[in-house]
């Protein structure tokens, strides 16, 4: 069976920075380490004045296709997942479209456009459609490009506040792929919740806690789900197992949770059990709330073991370099996951060719899918491609008063006026509003 994957990866983080200790952490009375140590957050990105979801989408995705010489005519789909989206109708693909067709010769009208919405999850399903639509024969011969894009901005006083970000992945999905071949078997936890959603409004009706709970209990079905096809998963299966990183503090509580289910009933679970016993089955108890008081009581002893945090260090820490900069990405927040632990492996010199990563993607509302990808041969030379870092360290840093402007900058019931903090060089910007309120945009060389 031939192999699809993402080919090629590109980021591109909003240019301005809101540093959460520094800046945040004294205007909200907060101890700094709230933000640094709980919700494992060093700083969020912010659009500049010229940025929004297209211009951060197109410019991701016009460096992919230079970087890997393409042409429109070899991309045949252009799916875009955001939860920022603008417009009811007219989809952010036709715009980041219309963007690249400014610098290419030829154009995208063969091409399959469509925006994806499930909340954070719909980068990974985007990726899918993809995966079938080549896999089914009908690309013919060409590639698709996935575009992760948006704006994560909470109402000001929201708790979530604290985690938002703005930034956009773009990705190339091909037959026989340079950086990771995709596994046909997938895992899905589903329900109907109310966790965090965004009735015909720009921020969120957010439940946060809840919202934990209802991201751990749906990866935990997705896992098993997953397990039913690709049989019992094992820790040494993954080199990495990027997860959705609303925060890093989200991917710390979900990655217990999984290292627990997956050496249940192993050696590493007899081992353990001389110094924190076995892990409690709920047939001992008589209720399911004792059940669960004694596995969050096991769940606190397992993570402090040497097994477990040996395990995190080298599998699931190296996933939040990225996210703890930038905050979360909504749609992008696990494909950025998966660059960092790409890029830590590459600067560790590690060989991954032919190692497997597992990908737990969730989006309230809620999903949670999991996936298992094979690291490619050409992974490295990819992932050397990315420029994150340079990004990251040449944000504006805003000051209170400053974040605040660009915060009501970017609401979309407010009309403010502001200055770029930053210059355009080589890149897309927004313009204005044309006749039909249509957004406009122009590339400055
Ligand atoms: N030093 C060290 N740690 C500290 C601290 C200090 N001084 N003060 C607090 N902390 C710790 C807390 O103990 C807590 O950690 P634990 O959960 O491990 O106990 C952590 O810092 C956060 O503190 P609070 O719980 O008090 O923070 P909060 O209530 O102000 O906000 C939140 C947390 C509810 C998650 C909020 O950020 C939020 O609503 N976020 C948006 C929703 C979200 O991201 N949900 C995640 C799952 S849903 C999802 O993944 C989809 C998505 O992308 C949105």
């Amino acid at each position: 069976m031939t192999a699809v994957g993402i080919d090629a990866i590109e980021i591109w983080t909003g240019k301005l920075k809101l540093d959460l200790a520094e800046t945040f952490a004294p205007e909200k009375g907060e101890d700094p380490e709230k933000y640094t140590k709980g919700l494992g957050l060093h700083a969020s990105s912010f659009p500049d004045a010229h940025e929004d979801i297209v211009t951060m989408g197109a410019n991701a995705a016009h460096r992919l296709m230079d970087r890997k010489g393409l042409r429109p005519d070899d991309i045949g789909r252009i799916d875009v997942a955001t939860e920022s989206s603008f417009d009811n109708s007219k989809p952010v693909s036709t715009y980041i479209a219309g963007c690249l067709e400014q610098v290419y010769d030829g154009d995208f009208h063969h091409a399959n456009k469509g925006e994806r919405k499930f909340a954070c999850i719909a980068g990974t399903q985007s990726l899918d459609d993809a995966y079938n639509w080549i896999k089914a024969g009908r690309n013919r011969g060409r590639a698709a490009l996935v575009v992760a894009t948006d704006t994560a901005l909470y109402a000001r006083g929201d708790p979530g506040e604290a985690t938002q970000g703005a930034g956009a992945v773009a990705m190339l999905i091909t037959e026989d792929p340079d950086l990771v071949e995709l596994s046909t078997e997938q895992g899905y936890g589903s329900a109907d919740e109310t966790d965090f959603l965004k009735p015909n409004q720009q921020f969120p009706s957010v439940d946060g806690k809840r919202s934990m709970q209802v991201y751990l209990a749906r990866m935990r079905e997705a896992l098993e789900d997953y397990e039913s096809v690709a049989g019992d998963s094992h820790p040494d299966d993954f080199a990495y197992v990027p997860f959705h990183t609303p925060f890093p503090g989200m991917v710390r509580k979900a990655a217990v949770l999984a290292y627990r289910h997956m050496i249940r009933d192993t050696p590493i679970e007899e081992a353990l059990a001389e110094d924190i016993g076995f892990q409690p089955r709920e047939d001992d108890f008589e209720d399911r709330e004792a059940y669960e008081e004694a596995i969050r009581d096991h769940m606190d002893e397992l993570k402090a073991t040497d097994a477990y945090r040996e395990w995190y260090d080298e599998v699931i820490e190296p996933t939040l370099d990225i996210s703890r900069e930038v905050g979360n990405w909504y749609t992008g927040s696990v494909h950025i996951a998966r660059a960092a632990a790409l890029k830590r492996a590459a600067e560790e010199g590690r060989d991954l060719a032919g190692e497997v990563l597992g990908v737990g993607s969730y989006g309230s509302g809620a999903q949670a899918e999991i996936h298992a990808e094979t690291v490619a041969d050409g992974w490295k030379d990819e992932i050397e491609q990315l420029n994150v870092d340079e990004q990251i360290a040449n944000r504006y840093d805003l000051s209170f008063a400053e974040y605040e402007n660009v915060h009501d900058r970017h609401n979309h019931d407010k009309t403010i006026e502001m200055e770029d903090f930053t210059v355009p060089n080589g890149e897309f910007v927004f313009t204005g509003r044309g006749r039909m309120n249509e957004r406009i945009y122009d590339y400055v060389a």
